[in-house]
C-alpha cells in the first residue's frame, strides 16, 4: 500500500492549485455576489485541460486517472465550490452515457461538451428527490420516437446545457427509461435561474418537457435499464461530491489556521490557546480522514470494483466534515467570520448543499445500511 501520489498526480495537483490561486480565488467572491456564471473561467479551464474530467482521451477528454480527477475537483472547490459544481455537472451528465451509451452516442454527445458545450443531469423532480422511483416524467413510444412529458427541478447547468441526460418512466409501465435529450427540441423549456444560499456562481433551473419528441436512438441502454444506469452514474459521481466537500473543508481549515496565527488577543496569537489548538487539530484530522475515504472510493472506480458503499462513505463523511470544519472556521474568526468579505463565510454557505445534493446524507446512510445488512 502506497499513500503517496505519483509524479503525474503531484504535477496535476500543483497545476490545479496554481490555476485556482491565480484565476479563480481573485474573482470567486465577485461572481458569488453577482450570482453570475463565470464563462471565462470555464473557458480557461477547458484551455488548460482541467475540464470534462470524467471523459477518456478517445472522446476528447483529458483521460486522467480517478485520483487525479479527485485532486482537481478538490482544488477547484477550494477556490470556488460554485465553479467546481458546474464543472462537475458535465461529468455527472456524462456518467449515464459512459455507463449505458453506444459508441455513436458517446462520440456525438461528448463531442459537444469537448467543443465548448455544456450538459446537465436531469433526475430530480418537484415531488421526487430522495425517492427516485416515485418520479413522474413519462415517455411514450410512438413510432421511432418517445414523447416525453414531465418536469425536472434543481438542475445544475440547466440554462446553458446543450443536452440533458434524463430519467423517465415508460408510460403505463414500471419500466425506467434513460435518454439524452437535446436542448433545442420543441416543447423543452428551461425555467428561471434559482437564487441560492451557496454555489451562487453555478447555474440551477428547472426543465420541463411538454410533448417533447425524442428520437428512439437517444435511448440509453434498453427500456427498463434506466434506473440502474442512473444509480451507477451516481455511484461514480458521489465520490466527486466528496472531493468538492473536501476542497471546501481544506480551504476553510487553511483560512482558520492562517487567521489563528495572525489574530492576537490577550497579548498573543489565538493559536497559542489550547481551545483554538484543539479545534485546529480536529479540523486537520477530519480533513485527512475525508481525503482517505474520497481517494479510496475513486480508487475502487479506477480498479473497476463496485464502489457503491465506498462512494456513500466518501460523499457522506466528507460533506459532514465540510459543514463542521467550515462552522469551526467561522467560529475561530469570531465576528469577522460573519462578515462577507472573509472567505470562511462563503465556505460555510457552500458547505451546506454538499450534505444535500446527489443524495442527502440520510439517503447515503440508507445505501450504506442496505449494503452492510445484505452482507
Ligand atoms: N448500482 C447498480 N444498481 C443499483 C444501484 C447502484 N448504485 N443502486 C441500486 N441499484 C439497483 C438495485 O440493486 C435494485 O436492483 P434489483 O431490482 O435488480 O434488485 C434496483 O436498482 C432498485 O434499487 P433499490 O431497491 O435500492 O431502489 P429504491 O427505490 O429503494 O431507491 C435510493 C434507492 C438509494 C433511495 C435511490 O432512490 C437514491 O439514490 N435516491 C437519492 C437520489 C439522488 O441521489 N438524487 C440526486 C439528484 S442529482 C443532484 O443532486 C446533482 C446536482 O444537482 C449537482
Amino acid at each position: 500500500m502506497d499513500f503517496r501520489l505519483n509524479e503525474d498526480q503531484e504535477a496535476i495537483k500543483i497545476m490545479a492549485r496554481d490555476f485556482v490561486n491565480q484565476e479563480m480565488i481573485p474573482v470567486a467572491r465577485e461572481y458569488d455576489e453577482k450570482e453570475e456564471f463565470p464563462f471565462h473561467i470555464h473557458d480557461k479551464l477547458r484551455e488548460v485541460g482541467l475540464y470534462n474530467l470524467a471523459l477518456p482521451e478517445e472522446y476528447g477528454g483529458p483521460g486522467i486517472d480517478k485520483i487525479s480527477h479527485a485532486l482537481i475537483v478538490e482544488e477547484l472547490a477550494r477556490g470556488c465550490a460554485g465553479i467546481a459544481t458546474s464543472v462537475e455537472a458535465n461529468s455527472l451528465a456524462s456518467y449515464p452515457i459512459l455507463v449505458g451509451g453506444t459508441e455513436e452516442q458517446k462520440k456525438k454527445y461528448f463531442g459537444i461538451i469537448v467543443n465548448g458545450g455544456y450538459s446537465a443531469f436531469a433526475l430530480t423532480e418537484p415531488s421526487a428527490g430522495s425517492d427516485v422511483s416515485g418520479l413522474k416524467t413519462t415517455a411514450e413510444r410512438v413510432g421511432d420516437e418517445y414523447i416525453l412529458n414531465g418536469e425536472k427541478c434543481f438542475i445544475t447547468n440547466a440554462s446553458y446545457a446543450n443536452y440533458y441526460t434524463v430519467l423517465a418512466k415508460l408510460k403505463d409501465s414500471n419500466k425506467f427509461v434513460a435518454f439524452i435529450v437535446d436542448r433545442e427540441l420543441e416543447g423543452l423549456n428551461v425555467g428561471p435561474h434559482e437564487k441560492k444560499m451557496g454555489l451562487r456562481s453555478s447555474n440551477t433551473a428547472s426543465v420541463t418537457f411538454d410533448d417533447v419528441r425524442v428520437p428512439a436512438e437517444n435511448l440509453l441502454g434498453e427500456e427498463g435499464d434506466g434506473f440502474k444506469i442512473f444509480m451507477k452514474a451516481l455511484s461514480y459521481a458521489r465520490p466527486m461530491v466528496g472531493a468538492q466537500a473536501l476542497g471546501i473543508a481544506q480551504g476553510a481549515y487553511e483560512e482558520a489556521l492562517r487567521y489563528a496565527k495572525e489574530r492576537k488577543q490577550f497579548g498573543k496569537p489565538i493559536a497559542n490557546f489550547q481551545g483554538i489548538q484543539f479545534m485546529l487539530a480536529d479540523m486537520a484530522m477530519q480533513v485527512e480522514a475525508a481525503r482517505l475515504l474520497v481517494h479510496k472510493s475513486v480508487w475502487y472506480v479506477q480498479q473497476g470494483t463496485p464502489n457503491t458503499k465506498a462512494s456513500s462513505f466518501a460523499k457522506c463523511y466528507a460533506s459532514d466534515i465540510a459543514m463542521k470544519v467550515a462552522t469551526d472556521a467561522v467560529q475561530i474568526h469570531g465576528g469577522y467570520g460573519f462578515i462577507r468579505e472573509y472567505a470562511v463565510e462563503k465556505y460555510f454557505r457552500d458547505a451546506k448543499i454538499m450534505q444535500i445534493y446527489e443524495g442527502t446524507n440520510q439517503i447515503q446512510r440508507v445505501v450504506i445500511a442496505k449494503d452492510i445488512l445484505a452482507d
